[in-house]
């Protein structure tokens, strides 16, 4: 088989490049190693930046986002002293639309298939080769057959644990890495959510979060040790903890039930320099992994594949120049949600080894946030999203 980009991995990352590329006339194969239903079933943030949301509309699939979105116009933060708002939007005009990451990758699988697009799933033994000449290819099996696929480029959307990253010589990346030492239980549920707007908490007992889908579907966040299992956690104990943690006025009217999802995840922020290895391309969380805290992870991915679809569509043109500078360009936007959600990490958990002076310095933060208006306008630039 023979196509212009054969993208690795049908999630966010990989179907949104897709899709900007099959609607620039630029033809694409996509080797996802799950099924689709799979795919489908993850539960992922769900905070959109303006900028997320106008790229979605330009890839054609704004239209339910549009109409079921929820736009915030800020964040409330609580803590020991009580709770407060971020105001983005009279502080910078700015606003963030709350709409599940399985949202975004349905409707992106709806306009692929709507465009015939080649979405090959259940691929295994994905391998790439001959990257640094002019006919690179991947080779997988599929069905129980060997096949081939040659392109002009070839992009790694595969996540964090996919071989694309891996196909880039060791002595030729750097990686930088933070592995905090805690994680975040997450619970799903189909109750009215705590409060209008997020709550972010800061807690002696531990951040806790709460957020939501829609009106009808809530999603709640605590801070848990790296030691604790999903399963011994019951329902009922994880209500009665997320309660400890929330403010008292929001805690008493919160509405519970069961629990549709209920995982872990660690907490980690890792990037690979550069993302680019001769024809081969990195994009999304096969490059870059940040803590949840402030929920940049699909919004890096959406403007790593603006940048990359810009280069690659440019190139096909004869024009190099953007792809030459693709790496370069999206390393310095996920720098930036690097430090930003590291901060928000660092100001609002529990650290193990937290001493007091430490959690003065949290304090003092806080109160800054709190009561400084450039304080609370660098929190929302950095929330709503940095210019692309
Ligand atoms: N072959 C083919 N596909 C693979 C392989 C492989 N060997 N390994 C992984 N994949 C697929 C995964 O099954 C997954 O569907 O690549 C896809 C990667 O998707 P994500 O992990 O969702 O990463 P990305 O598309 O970059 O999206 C970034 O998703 O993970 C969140 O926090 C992240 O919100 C961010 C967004
Ligand atoms: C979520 O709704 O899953 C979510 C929201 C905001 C975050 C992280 C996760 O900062």
């Amino acid at each position: 088989m023979r196509t212009q980009v054969a993208i690795i991995g049908g999630g966010p990352s990989g179907l949104l490049l897709s899709q900007l590329l099959m609607r620039a006339g630029i033809a694409t194969v996509v080797l996802e190693r799950q099924t689709r239903a799979h795919v489908l079933g993850r539960i992922r943030a769900g905070v959109l930046e303006q900028g997320t949301v106008e790229l979605l509309r330009r890839a054609g699939v704004g239209a339910r986002l549009d109409r079921e979105g929820i736009v915030h116009e800020g964040t409330m933060l609580s803590t020991a002293g009580g709770m407060f708002r971020v105001d983005f939007k009279a502080r910078i005009g700015e606003v963030v639309t709350v709409y599940g990451q399985t949202e975004v990758t349905r409707d992106l699988y709806a306009a692929q298939d709507a465009a015939s697009a080649t979405i090959l799933d259940e691929v295994s033994e994905v391998a790439l080769h001959d990257l640094t000449t002019e006919a690179p290819y991947v080779t997988f099996q599929r069905g129980g057959e060997a096949q081939r696929i040659d392109a002009d480029y070839i992009v790694g959307c595969d996540g964090f644990h996919g071989p694309s990253r891996q196909a880039i010589p060791r002595d030729k990346r750097t990686e930088y890495e933070r592995v905090y030492p805690f994680g975040w239980l997450g619970v799903l549920s189909r109750t009215r959510p705590a409060a209008e707007e997020l709550i972010y908490a800061n807690h002696p007992r531990g951040f806790a979060l709460a957020s939501m889908r829609n009106p009808t579907l809530s999603r709640y966040y605590i801070q848990v040790p790296l030691t604790d299992r999903a399963e011994d956690w019951s329902d009922a104990a994880f209500w009665d903890e997320l309660r400890r943690r929330l403010p008292a006025e929001v805690a008493e009217g919160l509405e519970t039930g069961p629990s549709i999802e209920k995982s872990i995840a660690p907490l980690r922020s890792f990037v690979t320099e550069p993302m680019r290895w001769g024809r081969l391309f990195l994009a999304g969380d096969a490059a870059h992994i940040v803590p949840p805290t402030g929920a940049k992870g699909l919004n890096l991915a959406a403007s790593d594949v603006h940048y990359l679809s810009e280069g690659l569509i440019a190139a096909f043109a004869g024009d190099g120049a953007a792809l030459e500078a693709y790496s370069d360009r999206a390393l310095t936007r996920i720098w930036a949600a690097m430090r930003f959600s590291w901060w928000m990490t660092s100001i609002l958990h529990r650290f193990p080894d937290q001493t007091d002076f430490d959690q003065k310095i949290q304090e003092a933060e806080l109160r800054q946030l709190e009561t400084l208006a450039s304080a609370q306008a660098a929190m929302a630039r950095n929330y709503t999203g940095l210019p692309y």
